[in-house]
């Protein structure tokens, strides 16, 4: 085709292998120099960067085709491979540049509102609004290739181990994730609405009903929920259920998927089984259901060692049935002026904490916001929970259990953070098991379901589902790296009169449990296997291999912390005329 340079190469494959060839290029110019009698430019594809060189030998009208070009214009280049004189180390092609016979000029480009270089300081915003630009960079384009081959090694991976990839619908009703649901109006069922699901939940336990056995999808979830940087609107899952399992089948196979994943992404042999923490160890040694393990600062309790004091603080936290806990940031003490320590306690008030308490160990003598209300015997007590040494820093939190988790949960992992004790290289694989099954929610004065409300109870915690459902433990999992959860799943209930009675314990009347969920208690009816499955934030564990601060990064096209798509200004006003046919009438004002 004469208007069509035919590529032969990839811009980032070429090495001193391909000297003397005749070839081929088609790419973005990334920007082009002129040093009188040479033409530099750098061609870019989504494999990488190469030089080309536009010298005298060629003719006067390529020469000046050639230097009429700028950052971003599309081109074919024929030309051949030469060695270069001065080798350019930062390059991956950096030991050849290519000698430029012909060009050709598929379009032209403006100047770009954004650089197309992967460390440009440039705000998000604009980022998404110009993502094609963002998108040509190598990086961005590393992470979709790195985010494809997850997919792929995961289709492989439960393939061959006897799953099928089954399409769940995505205009359902509400599945309970806990979240909002994105509404959509019907138009054929005027004043009915469809909800975006949350999760494939209800389809893939109906499609072990169905005898599927297993399954697994990549799936497109929707949650209406407040963002941060590892949330988004519109997400996706690698989710799975599999029929006739306990909670170890499911584990194991999902360390057996983590050890192929790791093997074929990064040549990584990570070991298995993954250590196992109860909900209770996790809260109580890290403060957190999601704990990072590549670093200590544990958490340690106080409240028989402070139970006699007079500070008035830990005195209200225990006698309201709350409690004492601190960690030690130890050998770091000198890290921290008291303006960071002010700053530390001040980002802690955001979980809650009224305050954080400290003291700083010294050879003899200890330096503490709380010294003048302790005597040094009860400050020598303390600090030996915390087994302290001379340099070490321990910060403590009285309130009420949930606050103290939370605070001190936040401030080990943010101190580590600081300290640049979390290495991105480092994978620590583990799963929080024996989750309490109910989480009381104050607001509505009622248990809630803790991960959602098809997960079995323990067997030998069924008779406490009577006498004292806070104790009631879950057949529940979830898998955490390094400080994030990557995934999480159980094993559902299969028993339509447990089910019901969950339901009763959730609140939910009879009627309510039979017009939301009543089409699965009616499958129920008709043999059920036991089964379980589990659910992955693909764009989590992304984010994680990837070393990226957000799931925005691994995403082609995500949504603003606004849940905003910048690019395409959704979401949107819409029609009149789209409005009457939906039978909808807005009657808030809109900005
Ligand atoms: P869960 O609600 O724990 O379980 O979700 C599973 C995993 O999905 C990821 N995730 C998210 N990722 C990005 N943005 C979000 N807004 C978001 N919300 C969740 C997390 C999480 O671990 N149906 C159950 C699974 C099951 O029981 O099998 C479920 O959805 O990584």
């Amino acid at each position: 085709m004469a208007n069509l340079f035919k590529r032969t190469h990839m811009c980032g494959t070429l090495t001193l292998a391909n000297v003397q060839e005749e070839i081929v290029l088609n790419g973005w110019i990334q920007k082009r120099r002129n040093l009188g009698g040479l033409i530099f430019c750098d061609l870019r594809d989504k494999t990488g960067i190469v030089q080309i060189v536009f010298n005298d030998d060629i003719p006067k009208e390529l020469f000046e085709k050639a230097d009429k070009l700028r950052s971003e214009f599309v081109v074919g280049i024929k030309g051949t491979v030469k060695e270069r004189e001065s080798k350019n180390k930062d390059l991956s092609t950096g030991d050849i540049e290519v000698f430029a016979s012909d060009l050709m000029i598929y379009s032209e480009s403006e100047t770009p509102p954004i650089y197309v270089k992967d460390d440009d300081k440039v705000s998000e915003d604009l980022r998404l609004k110009y993502r094609y630009l963002d998108l040509r960079k190598l990086k961005m384009q590393r992470n979709l290739s790195f985010r494809h081959k997850v997919t792929k090694i995961a289709r492989d991976f439960f393939d061959e181990d006897g799953f099928t990839e089954v399409e769940t619908p995505i205009l359902i009703n509400s599945t309970p994730e806990g979240a909002r649901d994105y509404i959509v109006p019907s138009r054929v069922n005027q004043g009915k609405f469809y909800a975006l699901p949350q999760s494939p939940q209800l389809f893939k336990q109906l499609l072990m009903v169905s005898g599927t056995d297993r399954y697994f999808q990549i799936a497109k979830c929707f949650r209406d929920e407040d963002l941060r940087a590892d949330r988004q609107p519109e997400f996706t899952q690698i989710d799975l259920e599999m029929s006739f399992v306990d909670a170890n089948d499911v584990i194991s196979t999902q360390e057996r998927f983590m050890k192929k994943l790791f093997k074929e992404l990064m040549n990584l042999e990570i070991n298995t089984p993954f250590p196992r923490l109860t909900y209770e160890e996790a809260m109580t040694r890290f403060g957190s259901d999601k704990p990072d393990t590549r670093f200590g600062f544990e958490l340690k309790y106080l409240n028989e060692t402070v139970k006699d004091c007079d500070f008035q603080v830990f005195k209200n936290a225990l006698s309201s049935g709350g409690d004492v806990r601190g960690i030690n940031i130890n050998g770091y003490s000198d890290r921290f002026s008291r303006k960071d320590l002010d700053k530390l306690q001040d980002a802690a008030k955001a979980y809650g904490a009224k305050g954080v308490a400290w003291i700083r160990v010294g050879e003899s003598e200890h330096t503490s916001s709380i010294g003048k209300f302790f005597t040094p015997e009860q400050m020598n007590a303390m600090i030996q929970i915390f087994e302290g040494k001379p340099n070490d820093l321990i910060l403590i939190v009285a309130d009420k259990p949930s606050v103290v988790f939370d605070s001190l949960g936040f401030l080990r992992r943010e101190i580590a953070g600081r300290l640049g004790l979390l290495n991105d290289k480092e994978y620590n694989f583990l799963w929080v098991v024996d989750f309490p099954m109910y989480e009381y929610n104050e607001e509505l004065g009622r248990y809630q379901a803790m991960h959602h409300p098809f997960t079995a109870p323990k067997a030998e915690d069924i008779p406490l589902m009577d006498t004292d459902p806070s104790k009631v433990k879950a057949e529940a999992y979830d898998i955490i790296m390094n400080g994030v959860e990557l995934g999480g799943g159980s094993i559902r209930i299969h028993d339509r009169t447990l089910q019901a009675k969950i339901f009763e314990i959730l609140g939910l009347s009879e009627e309510e449990a039979n017009s939301k969920f009543g089409f699965l208690l009616e499958a129920f009816k008709y043999g059920v296997p036991p089964h379980g499955g589990l659910a992955y934030g693909l764009d989590r564990l992304v984010m994680l291999l990837t070393g990226s601060q957000s799931i925005r990064e691994v995403m082609a096209f995500p949504k603003n912390q606004a849940a905003q798509c910048m690019l395409s200004d959704a979401p949107s006003v819409i029609e009149q005329s789209q409005l009457d046919e939906l039978a909808i009438q807005i009657v808030a004002e809109q900005e």
